[in-house]
C-alpha cells in the first residue's frame, strides 16, 4: 500500500494468510528511525485486527535486514531526551505482537536490527546475514533487550563477546550457536519464511496464540513458573471447540476444521 514511507506491506500465500512487512528505508540500510517504529506498530495493529491474517513475515533488502537504531536521529540527543521521552518506547510493539512474527534476515541485522530480529518468533537467516550488537562501538549499550534476549538465546559467553566487542556473526555461526532456526540461499530465505508462516496460518489462531504465549513464558520466568503457566494454558484449551475438533479429527483419521472458537 502507498501508505507508508519505510515500509511496504503485503499478504502473501495461496490463501493470504500472511502478511509480509518489508521494511524499505534502503539510502539508510534500514535504519529504525522513530518513523519507521511508529509505522511498523500501525501495521502490527492493522494486522492484528484482520482476521485472515495468522502469520506475519518481517524483512528487509538483500544488503540489509536493519544496520540498527538510526544514528543520525540519536547523535545529539541527551539523556533527559531518551529517559524523559521513553526513547525505543514504541519498539516493544512487535516484542508483543500476539500472531507470530518469523523474521527473515538477509545482510546486516545489527544493534537494533538484531534486537528487532530476537523480538520475532522463529528467525531465518539467508546465507550472507550478519549478526551483531555493535553499540559499544558507538560508546553506548543495547537498547532494546540485546543485552537480555541475547545471553537467553546464545549462552552468555557468546553474547559477551558480541556485544563487548562489536563484532558481528555469520548466519552459519548464528545456527550453531540457535540464534536463527534455518539457513537458505539469499534469494529463497523470504519465501522459506512464508512458507512456514502458511503453516502456521492453516492451524487455530487461538489456539497459536496461546502456543505462543505459552512459549513466551518458558523463556521469560523460571522452570517452575514457566511450568505452572503451561499447565493452565494446556486446561484452558479444552474449553474450546478447536482442542475438541483436534482431537475428534484425529480419532476420525481426517483433518480438523478448525474454526478459532
Ligand atoms: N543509522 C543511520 N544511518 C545508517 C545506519 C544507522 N544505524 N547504518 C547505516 N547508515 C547509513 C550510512 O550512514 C550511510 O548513509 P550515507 O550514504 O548518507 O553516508 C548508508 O546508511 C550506507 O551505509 P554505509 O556507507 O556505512 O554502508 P557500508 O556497506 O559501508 O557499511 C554497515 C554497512 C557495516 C552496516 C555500516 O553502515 C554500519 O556500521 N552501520 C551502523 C551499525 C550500527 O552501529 N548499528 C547500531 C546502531 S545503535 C542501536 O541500534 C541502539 C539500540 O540498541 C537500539
Amino acid at each position: 500500500t502507498g501508505k507508508y514511507e519505510y515500509l511496504l506491506v503485503e499478504k502473501k500465500g495461496a490463501k493470504e494468510n500472511v502478511g509480509l512487512i518489508t521494511l524499505n528505508r534502503p539510502k539508510a540500510l534500514n535504519a529504525l528511525c522513530d518513523g519507521l517504529m511508529v509505522e511498523l506498530a500501525d501495521v502490527l495493529d492493522d494486522f492484528d485486527k484482520d482476521e485472515g491474517i495468522g502469520c506475519l513475515v518481517l524483512t528487509g533488502s538483500t544488503r540489509a535486514f536493519a544496520a540498527g537504531a538510526d544514528i543520525k536521529e540519536m547523535q545529539d540527543r541527551t539523556f533527559q531526551d531518551v529517559a524523559g521521552k521513553n526513547f525505543l518506547s514504541a519498539w516493544s510493539r512487535l516484542a508483543a505482537n500476539k500472531k507470530p512474527v518469523i523474521a527473515a534476515v538477509n545482510g546486516h541485522a545489527l544493534g537494533g536490527g538484531c534486537e528487532i530480529a530476537m523480538m520475532c518468533d522463529i528467525i531465518y537467516a539467508g546465507e550472507k546475514a550478519k549478526f551483531g550488537q555493535p553499540e559499544i562501538l558507538l560508546g553506548t549499550i543495547p537498547g532494546a533487550g540485546g543485552t537480555q534476549r541475547l545471553p537467553r538465546v546464545v549462552g552468555k559467553s557468546l553474547a559477551m563477546e558480541l556485544v563487548l566487542t562489536g563484532t558481528s556473526i555469520s548466519a552459519a555461526d548464528a545456527l550453531n550457536a540457535g540464534l536463527v532456526s534455518k539457513v537458505y540461499p539469499v534469494d529463497t530465505v523470504v519465501d522459506e519464511a512464508i512458507k512456514t508462516a502458511e503453516k502456521i496460518s492453516s492451524n487455530s489462531k487461538m489456539i497459536v496464540a496461546m502456543c505462543k504465549e505459552a512459549v513466551n513464558r518458558s523463556y521469560e520466568n523460571t522452570l517452575q513458573e514457566g511450568l505452572l503457566f503451561e499447565k493452565k494454558i494446556f486446561y484452558g484449551t479444552f474449553a474450546t471447540n478447536d482442542r475438541k475438533e483436534g482431537m475428534t479429527a484425529f480419532t476420525e483419521k481426517r483433518k480438523a476444521n478448525f474454526t478459532d472458537s
